[in-house]
């Protein structure tokens, strides 16, 4: 069976207090879940908010990560730094890290790499912009991207990599892929898998969407046979919707 998983993404959003305040909410409303239960504050808050959930199955993890293990790289943040805080899972490549901050396939493949040495999870994030898919080169855009950053490594790495299918147009647009849409893309995505490495490893990856997923599309995305679990990023920052959503899987 593959682990479900719900996370939220709060991108560059929240306070201290506003933090905290979240978590004491989420917490007070988690519902009972098989499904692991992620959330992603900004670097800044991470320490106050594994703290703050101590005693909650709620896992904390980090939106981004440096590839190099120290040294003058200044803002960033090292593998060992979110070790050192209880941190072991970070997100990967995220659209948005694409985007505005010149993350490439080669940056991207150099952090999976240095957090699996670092026996961290990575949860890859990756999808296409609107225009592959109104040409239709959706599928190899996906392709490509996994195949750069995640088909040199080995076969053991995969049960530390949990994957966020993403199609940028449908992240804080409030436009979501259809379910089908979605199935259509992670069946692919598992086919891609099977073809780099076999079929044992296609069936245990989870394989995430994210874009959009709100209270009121959630079940239906969930219903699909190889969506796993979403990577949520609006709707994670109210407790109401996000427990919704938690809810749904
Ligand atoms: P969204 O963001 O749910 O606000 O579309 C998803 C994400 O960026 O992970």
């Amino acid at each position: 069976m593959r682990s479900k998983i719900v996370a939220g993404n709060w991108k560059m959003n929240k306070t201290l207090a506003e933090t905290e305040a979240l978590l004491t909410e989420l917490s007070a409303k988690l519902p009972d879940t098989q499904a692991e239960v992620m959330v992603a504050p900004t670097y800044i808050n991470l320490t106050a908010a594994v703290r703050h959930l101590a005693s909650s199955s709620i896992e904390v993890i980090a939106q981004n990560m440096h590839f190099a293990e120290s040294g003058a790289y200044t803002g960033e943040i090292s593998a060992d730094m979110l070790l050192s805080v209880g941190i072991d899972t970070a997100i990967i490549g995220h659209s948005e890290r694409r985007a505005y901050f010149g993350e490439t396939d080669e940056i991207l493949a150099k952090k999976v790499v240095t957090a699996l040495e670092k026996n961290m999870r990575v949860m890859f994030c990756f999808g296409e912009e609107l225009e592959d898919r109104k040409s239709g080169n959706h599928f190899s855009v996906v392709e490509s991207q996994l195949k750069n950053a995640l088909f040199s490594l080995d076969a053991s790495s995969w049960s530390k990599i949990i994957l966020a299918y993403e199609p940028v147009w449908a992240i804080g647009t409030g436009e979501t892929a259809s379910p089908e849409q979605a199935q259509e893309m992670h069946a692919f995505i598992r086919k891609t898998i099977t073809e780099a490495y076999d079929t044992g490893i296609a069936n245990k990856v989870s394989i995430l969407y994210g874009g959009s997923v709100k209270p009121a599309n959630a079940v239906e995305i969930f219903s699909k046979p190889d969506v796993d679990g979403g990577l949520i990023g609006g709707a994670a920052l109210v407790a109401d919707d996000f427990v919704a959503i938690i809810k749904a899987i």
